[in-house]
């Protein structure tokens, strides 16, 4: 990825002081202090479409195990770690291009008390700091569109991953004819944004040496579950500890765009298991 391409996805994510900004929101629920539930923080820490719902989802297709290494990718604030680890007894590792997320993913999984299960390095996600055969599981929600070399992205995947591991993706694809809406929560606009459609996601996990396990269309479920959330939420007011404090209030109008993109049919939602070959 090019520096240009990193300082836009910087600005993108993490142009505040997210620890600060994380405390802060915590602080404003009147959970300055003291341990914390993992899913107390899905409001925040679930940066992905259907939150909590869409990860409980995942792991019941990619069946992870007790004790099982697991190399989550662009793992953001670690809602997904923190899910595996106190659901499943797994042993999760986070990477992330943010440094800021890595801190704020650490601090939370320390009042969770997860940390002896539990570690997040800055990283890319074209370049893992690992050898290869390192994890039994590798594990990725709603990152891949921010990366545009999607060859060396799988062929790293699978090169970490230990035969027969399963490789778990959650993550939009482009439908259609017509071009993405934008801004949408992961870019701005198309300099760092590269969405595949779903026959070139086949393709990339095919080349890098993966056998599709299970493929589910998620965009119906996601859209009901919009409409849920509208429901839920309206006149209220939303809670401070939200994805707001990561990108700014600038995140309802992304939502609602990647809402209608889903809609419109120009995205689809994938939810995949794949085995290394
Ligand atoms: C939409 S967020 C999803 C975070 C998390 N997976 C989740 O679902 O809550 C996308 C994340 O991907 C990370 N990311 C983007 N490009 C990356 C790269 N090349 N390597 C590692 N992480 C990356 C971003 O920093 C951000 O935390």
């Amino acid at each position: 990825m090019s520096e240009h391409q990193s300082e836009i996805l910087e600005q993108h994510y993490a142009g505040g002081d997210i620890v600060a900004g994380v405390k802060k929101a915590l602080g404003d629920i009147g959970k300055a202090e003291g341990a914390l539930k993992p899913e107390e923080l899905s409001s925040i820490d679930q940066f992905h479409v259907r939150s909590l719902l869409a990860t409980k989802d995942l792991a019941a297709a990619a069946e992870p195990q007790r004790d099982m290494e697991i190399l989550d990718i662009g793992s953001g604030l670690g809602g997904a770690a923190r899910y595996l680890a106190s659901a499943f007894g797994c042993r999760v590792t986070g990477i992330d291009l943010m440094q800021s997320y890595c801190d704020a993913a650490a601090m939370l999984t320390e009042r969770c008390n997860l940390s002896d299960r539990i570690s997040f390095r800055q990283a890319d996600a074209l370049a893992l700091p690992f050898p290869d055969a390192r994890f039994d599981q590798v594990w990725t929600q709603h990152v891949s569109m921010n990366i545009a070399d999607k060859a060396t992205l799988y062929s790293e995947m699978h090169r970490v991953l230990r035969a027969n591991g399963r490789l778990a993706i959650y993550d939009p694809v482009r439908a259609g004819s017509e071009p993405l809406h934008y801004p949408v929560p992961w870019a701005r606009d198309e300099r760092t944004s590269f969405v595949p459609t779903e026959a070139e996601l086949k393709q990339h996990l095919q080349n890098a040496g993966f056998t599709v396990r299970s493929w589910e269309d998620k965009t119906q479920v996601a859209l009901q579950w919009f409409e849920e959330m509208e429901k839920k939420w309206a006149g209220t007011k939303p809670s401070p500890l939200g994805i707001h404090v990561l990108i700014g209030p600038d995140i309802r109008p992304m939502s609602t765009n990647l809402r209608t993109n889903l809609r419109e049919g120009r995205a689809k939602l994938i939810q995949a298991v794949c085995e290394a070959r």
